[in-house]
Parts: C-alpha cells; sequence; structure tokens
C-alpha cells in the first residue's frame, strides 16, 4: 500500500499544499518548525482518524482559520482510494472515504494502513503500560474491525462495571455483576486472543529486526504480560473464576482490577528489562525493532505493506544503524523527516526529497 498524494488546507502551518510521494523512499526534508511532523502527522490522520500527537482535534486547525482539511489518495491491492477529513472548531470532524461521509471511526480504520514512528514513541519501552496497550490496540483495530469494537464495547462495560463496583449497595452489586461479567468477558478473551497472538507474531520478527539493527551484538526478547493463555473459550473461563476471586477487592477499590485493561508487554535485552536496564540508544532500537516487526505483520495479515513513517528517526541513530535501516525498508514506501540528509547514509538508494519551509513545498528532488 503505498500513498499517492497528501493535500493540506489550514492543516497547522500549511495554507494549501499538495504532496505527491514516490512508492518508495521519500523524505521531508527542512530547518526544525517548518511543517515536516505536521505533514506525517496527517498521514497517520487519514489511518486512523486521530494524532499520533494526541492533541484535541481542533488544534490542528490553523492558527486564526475556522476549519481544515485533510486529503489523500491510497492505493493498495484492491485500487485506489480516497479519504478525507474535514475539522471545524467545534471539534468533531467529518470524514469521507471515497467521497461518501462515515459516521463511525470503525467505517475509516483499515482504508489505509500505516506504522507511526518517532522519538516520543520510545514511550513503548520506557513508559507506562498504557502506552504497550495502545501500540497493540492501534495495530490491531487498524487490522482487524472486529478487534477494535470489541474494544469499544470492553471498554464501556468495564466502565459500567467499575461504576457498580462503587454502588453502596453490595446486594444490588452481588445481584447485577454477573450480567456484565458475561459480557465483559466475551469481548475480553477476543482481546486478549489477538493481542497474544499479535505477539506470538511479531516477537520473533522485532528479535531479528533488532539482531540486524544492532549489529548481532544484543538480543532482544518480547513476550506478553496478560497471564491468560490458550483459545478464546480457555481464557474466558479463566477470566471469569479471576472475576469471581477479586470481587470482593474489587469492591474495596471501586474499579476492576484484572482484564485486558492491566495487560502488558515486556522487552529483555540481553537477559535484562528494557526498561530499566537499557540505555537510550537500546530502547530506540527496540521501540523501531518492534515497529519493523508490525509493519510486516500488516503484510502477513492483510497481504501488503502498511505506509512507514519515519519521523525524526535517522538522526536519533548512529550511522551503521541509520544504513541498516534504510536497507530494511526497501520493500515498502516509506515517509522519513529528517533535518536534512546525509549523502554518504543515503549512498547508491533511490528516493524523492521534498523540501518544506514554513507550511509550503520548497523544492522536490528525485
Ligand atoms: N494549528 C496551528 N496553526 C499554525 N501553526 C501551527 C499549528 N500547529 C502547529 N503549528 C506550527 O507548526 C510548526 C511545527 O511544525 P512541525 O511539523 O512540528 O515541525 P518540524 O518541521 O520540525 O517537524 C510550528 O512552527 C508550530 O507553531
Ligand atoms: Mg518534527
Amino acid at each position: 500500500m503505498f500513498i499517492k498524494n497528501l493535500q493540506l488546507e489550514n492543516f497547522r502551518n500549511y495554507t494549501l499544499e499538495t504532496f505527491d510521494f514516490s512508492q518508495g523512499v521519500n523524505v521531508l526534508t527542512g530547518a526544525n518548525a517548518q511543517g515536516k511532523t505536521n505533514a506525517a502527522e496527517a498521514i497517520f490522520f487519514l489511518c486512523t482518524g486521530y494524532s499520533p500527537r494526541a492533541n484535541k482535534d481542533k488544534l490542528v486547525i490553523k492558527n486564526g482559520e475556522e476549519r481544515a482539511k485533510i486529503r489523500g489518495v491510497a492505493t493498495s491491492n484492491y485500487g485506489d482510494v480516497s479519504v478525507e477529513i474535514r475539522f471545524n472548531k467545534s471539534d468533531k470532524k467529518d470524514i469521507f472515504i471515497n467521497e461518501i461521509e462515515v459516521l463511525k471511526i470503525g467505517e475509516l480504520l483499515g482504508n489505509i494502513h500505516s506504522v507511526f514512528f518517532n522519538p516520543s514513541e520510545l514511550k513503548l519501552v520506557q513508559e507506562a503500560p498504557e502506552d504497550r496497550r495502545r501500540f497493540l490496540n492501534i495495530s490491531l483495530s487498524q487490522k482487524s474491525k472486529s478487534y477494535f469494537y470489541a474494544l469499544q464495547r470492553y471498554n464501556k462495560i468495564l466502565s459500567q462495571r467499575n461504576n457498580l463496583l462503587k454502588e453502596p449497595d453490595t446486594y444490588l452489586i452481588q445481584e447485577t455483576l454477573p450480567i456484565w461479567d458475561e459480557q465483559l468477558v466475551k469481548e475480553a478473551s477476543k482481546i486478549i486472543k489477538a493481542r497474544n497472538d499479535f505477539l506470538v507474531e511479531i516477537a520473533p520478527i522485532a528479535e531479528e529486526k533488532h539482531a540486524f539493527l544492532s549489529g548481532g551484538k544484543e538480543i532482544l526478547k518480547m513476550k506478553m504480560e496478560s497471564g491468560y493463555k490458550g483459545d478464546e473459550l480457555e481464557i474466558a473461563t479463566f477470566l471469569k473464576a479471576d472475576l469471581k476471586a477479586n470481587l470482593q477487592k474489587d469492591i474495596r477499590l471501586g474499579f476492576t482490577s484484572i482484564g485486558p485493561h492491566r495487560d502488558d508487554v515486556k522487552f529483555i535485552l540481553n537477559g535484562d528489562d528494557v526498561k530499566i536496564f537499557g540505555s537510550q540508544g537500546q530502547q530506540r532500537t527496540v521501540a523501531l525493532s518492534v515497529k519493523l516487526a508490525e509493519a510486516e505483520s500488516f503484510k502477513n495479515k492483510l497481504g501488503e505493506y502498511p505506509i512507514l513513517i519515519l519521523d525524526d528517526v535517522l538522526s536519533e541513530l548512529d550511522k551503521p544503524r541509520q544504513k541498516k535501516l534504510i536497507s530494511s525498508v526497501e520493500n515498502m514506501q516509506t515517509i522519513f523527516t529528517a533535518t536534512h540528509i546525509d549523502r554518504t547514509v543515503f549512498k547508491g538508494k533511490q528516493f524523492k526529497q521534498i523540501v518544506v519551509e514554513n507550511g509550503k513545498i520548497k523544492m522536490v528532488k528525485e
């Protein structure tokens, strides 16, 4: 899959600009704060309906303007698809696929796929389990609508269950809870199974990517920390029993203490927990390896690679790792952003350079 063009209208620091991308490697260059990440962000928006910068939607509207628009045309195995998102000050966005409005994010997902990586994605390795669950959710939701809808239902049921746990009338809790738990377990087991499968799939690929990027010096192991294994039915049985066993504790806490909302992923490098013992450089390589493995998982599941967006990643790697990274993205459309192009790193490689300056395309070189 590749994105052919991207049109930005009053989006962040752009007034009106159209990017034409090559099917291979694209490098957006320019000094700091010129609009490179803004363009990368716009592509991710078209895929998922939300910003990787996690701001409020209306903040993307160019200062002083009333509305903004992003539009892109991508080509997949199934032909061309156009996605357009219109933003307005009320913070509600309108989404159009092939000119037809869709009312749910679920309908946007799966039209254009991408894997996004930038320096703040280091939180995938460094920070709270929530960041790792977000990674799992975004990746799985792009590939499977049924995962996305199961997650939506799960979150809704979970918050209703948590409200019930705070209820002073314990009799009411005992009476009503089994009904919630039945539904909760149904969605939870789908989510856990999909995450387990995903991890089993990407762990060996990420481990291989990491060995490659680190020149074979480091051995990565990654695994899911959910504690539930087996098929959906087995997961459901164990989870149900655990919910029952934890009921008094949950009532005391006023929230549900077990379930997929507590899942985590562990990264082990040369035997040690990367989160605690890894250097910045090692953590960065782990996060990048996981993202490259994620790209492979799209290929495995959907038969084609996603658009790989690597924002500000090159500058953070040493030259040997930069070269290795560039050689490992040759089979998919890649959009790099960088302040400049190091000719020694790109030597012998074909790429399209798009220079941006102050929200405008200043120059294009192929
Ligand atoms: N809503 C907005 N309206 C106008 N300018 C914006 C808006 N949001 C961000 N910007 C500007 O975009 C610039 C940052 O662009 P960015 O793409 O992050 O830069 P870089 O080229 O370094 O990646 C900043 O100058 C910022 O002020
Ligand atoms: Mg940037």
